[in-house]
């Protein structure tokens, strides 16, 4: 885990924004994500959407990658996640779903109340393979 740069800190901003987005009426815990793809494209975003019935919620950065994959792109350097807490770190069936994808790219998120980054390897380092 190591300080974010300036780049890191600009896609967190965009997952601040992503989070205006969150349907989120029975936890009151808006999430949003931000998924850079490879090459310098512009990042997808993702909010968590849940529903009457809680376990259908879908996580904000499960919703990032769908919305990425679904759009042509699978490769990515690096995702904001932002709630308003002073820990929100991605869950770990999030992780999972990230890995699928870039098992090495940077995970910015808040920690002890910090921005910080890591790389998916820290946070996931044994993940499932088929
Ligand atoms: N949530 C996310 O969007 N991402 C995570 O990594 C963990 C949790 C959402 C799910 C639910 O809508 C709310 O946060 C409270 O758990």
């Amino acid at each position: 885990m190591r300080t974010p740069t300036d780049d890191e800190l600009r896609l967190y901003e965009a997952a601040r924004s992503a989070a205006g987005n969150a349907y989120a009426p029975y936890s009151q815990f808006p999430v949003g994500a931000a998924l850079q793809p490879a090459g310098g494209d512009r990042p997808v975003l993702g909010a968590n959407v849940e529903n009457a019935s809680f376990g259908l919620t879908s996580c904000a950065e499960r919703n990032a990658v769908f919305a990425a994959v679904t759009a042509g792109l699978r490769e990515f350097a690096a995702i904001a996640v932002h709630a308003d807490a002073g820990s929100a770190p991605p869950c770990g069936a999030c992780r999972q779903v990230l890995a699928e994808f870039g098992p090495e790219m940077i995970v910015v998120y808040r920690s002890g109340g910090e921005v910080v980054a890591a790389p998916l390897s820290e946070l996931l380092p044994d993940r499932f393979v088929p």
